[in-house]
């Protein structure tokens, strides 16, 4: 026999005191948020009819995503993240806001205050004998002319698939830099071709994703920000082609439009050139934004993140 108490008004009252609604103090927004969260955990415990047991290993595992920073790759994993940007999408159609390169995830591993320099940089600190890529293209605005003073800010992990400040073995800002548009609206970055990665293996992430059967692999990718005085902040990565997981990313970050294409060059002369010992690797990609159209749309989310500029 099921036991259903949630629907009662006796109930619903009481988390209604809960949640604070029997006082002026405190957030409103808060007030209706916890409610609905009481509601809904509720109505899940009865619907699903879960144990004690089931209730409490949840419980534990909040304790221990949170002790290991988990929570933003767990929000990637289920495609939380994921459903934001096709919530996002729908809404900007609504409103005739298309055009541009796609958004993708920002992922949690961010760090602001990455060396801004003009036109180019070197992002690699020449430590990680990954082959050397030569990542260029342009920030072109809606009608496709060229941004000049665009800033293009990325990051992307090492051959090891991991990232600088997360990964205390690399130098500050390692792979990580800030690229302010020439006047072609252009951006070039030499580095190293990033390694796809994976959720840490004994993680609390991928604790849930073997539970759901699945793996918890990424593709190499770059991740961006792209910026510029009166056009809408882009947030996406490119995925690299080529790759084992392009099209099956545990954190579904791979979209059409963000393929970016990896040519290797062979020709030692091509090497020479650009004063490097045989292989390396070139990368071209352009970015189109959207107008502005009211100032907050040039800012990126509020979201918390490490060293908050
Ligand atoms: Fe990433």
């Amino acid at each position: 026999m099921t036991v259903t108490i949630s629907q009662t008004a006796e109930i619903q009252n009481f988390f209604k005191e809960a949640a604070g609604f029997g006082n002026d103090q405190g957030n409103p927004r808060f007030k209706q948020i916890v409610l609905r969260i009481l509601q809904d955990t509720a109505k899940l415990i009865e619907d699903l009819q879960i144990s004690d047991d089931e209730f409490w290993k949840a419980v534990d595992y909040l304790n221990r995503m949170g002790s290991g920073q988990e929570a933003g790759l767990l929000v990637a994993g289920l495609g939380v993240e994921h459903f934001l940007d096709l919530l996002q999408d729908a809404k900007d159609e609504q409103l005739g806001l298309t055009g541009g390169t796609p958004r993708t995830i920002e992922g949690p591993l961010y760090v602001a205050g990455a060396p801004l320099s003009e036109g180019e940089a070197r992002m690699d600190d020449g430590t990680d004998p990954g082959t050397q890529m030569f990542l260029h293209g342009r920030v072109l605005d809606a009608a496709g002319q060229p941004l000049a003073g665009a800033v293009v800010d990325l990051w992307h992990a090492n051959t090891n698939g991991t990232y600088s400040y997360f990964d205390g073995s690399q130098s500050e800002y390692n792979l990580r830099r800030r690229i302010v548009t020439d006047a072609e609206g252009r951006y070039r970055a030499r580095s190293i071709v990033p390694s796809g990665y994976g959720c840490p293996p004994s993680g609390t992430t991928q604790e849930v994703l073997n539970q759901l059967g699945r793996h918890g692999q990424r593709p190499a990718h770059i991740h961006f920000f792209i910026s510029a005085p009166g056009h809408r902040h882009l947030t996406t990565q490119i995925n690299l082609s080529g790759d084992k997981y392009l099209w099956d990313d545990f954190a579904y970050a791979t979209r059409d439009g963000l393929i970016g294409e990896v040519k290797f060059i062979e020709d030692a002369a091509a090497a020479q050139a650009r004063g490097l010992n045989g292989r390396f690797a070139e990368v071209e990609f352009d970015f189109q934004l959207q107008q502005a159209k009211a100032p907050t749309a040039e800012q990126r989310s509020q979201r918390p993140r490490a060293l908050q500029a």
